[in-house]
């Protein structure tokens, strides 16, 4: 008798411990790092039908940051960086314009919100000939670059890894309007900078995790 009864509490461990696993392995898999999409640049410097009798250092943006996950909400973790660059054609340095750096804030499963605004610039790196003082000389053909350096973390119970973000867009601008390429927003790619190792360590770690509950 008390072996059976110890053999059915054997039993009843083990699969306990098998849908525990099969759960945490779906809710896992079901976990997404959030998207950021860039909806709108417009540099009004580059519009050829504005006012170019005065110098305009800023850049219009517009950001679209959207949780994709429907089970869990998450933690952008203080500080979040969005650094903008100026990538010149014939070169291949990078000229830094500008820096947004946003507070560390939650959001909730699917929700998206959107960062929009003027940034001011450090001024256009601009070729100017002598010939152009107080207007603003022609900007040199190149692409405009955003890099996004943050953090997030899931809201979920066990959950409290911290994944990197390196993520970068390059921002092709018409150079007759100023406008962005294209209607559709870009989406933010990983960038060389990303620590792909890492979070296959995590995943490892956390199958291990699961079997020695
Ligand atoms: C470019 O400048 C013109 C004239 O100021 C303005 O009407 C137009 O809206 C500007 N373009 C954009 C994309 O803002
Ligand atoms: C351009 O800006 C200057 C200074 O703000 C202003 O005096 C001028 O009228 C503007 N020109 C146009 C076409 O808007
Ligand atoms: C620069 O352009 C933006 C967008 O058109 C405008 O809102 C802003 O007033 C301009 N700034 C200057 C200094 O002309
Ligand atoms: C992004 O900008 C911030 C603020 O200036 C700076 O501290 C950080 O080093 C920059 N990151 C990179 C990779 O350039
Ligand atoms: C481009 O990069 C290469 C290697 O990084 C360097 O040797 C070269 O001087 C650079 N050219 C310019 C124009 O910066
Ligand atoms: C300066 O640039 C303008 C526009 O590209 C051009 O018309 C002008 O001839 C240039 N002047 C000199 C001195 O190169
Ligand atoms: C151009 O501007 C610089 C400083 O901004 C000034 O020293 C120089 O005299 C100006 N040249 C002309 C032709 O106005």
């Amino acid at each position: 008798m008390a072996a059976d009864i110890s053999s059915c509490y054997g039993c009843c461990k083990l699969i306990i411990t098998i849908i525990s696993f099969v759960v945490l392995f779906f809710v896992y898999i079901a976990m997404v790092l959030p998207s950021i999409h860039v909806e709108e640049f417009y540099v009004p410097a580059l519009n050829s039908t504005g006012n170019l009798t005065t110098i305009n250092k800023t850049i219009y943006i517009n950001l679209k940051l959207k949780n994709r996950n429907h089970v869990t909400g998450l933690y952008y973790i203080d500080p979040l960086f969005f650094n903008l660059s100026f990538i010149p054609k014939e070169q291949n340095t990078s000229v830094p314009l500008a820096e947004l750096a946003l507070h560390g804030f939650y959001q909730g499963k699917g929700k998206a919100k959107h960062v929009k605004g003027l940034l001011m610039t450090r001024g256009l790196p601009s070729v100017s000939n002598g010939t152009s003082n107080g207007t603003q000389g022609l900007p040199p053909a190149g692409s405009f670059r955003l890099d996004f350096f943050g953090k997030v973390r899931y809201k979920l119970q066990g959950f409290h890894q911290r994944h990197s973000m390196l993520l970068e867009a390059n921002l092709e601008v018409d150079d007759k309007t100023g406008v962005k390429v294209g209607d559709k927003g870009i989406r933010m790619v990983k960038s060389g900078a990303w620590d792909e190792t890492r979070d296959m360590f995590f995943t490892v770690f956390m199958l291990f995790g699961v079997f020695f509950i």
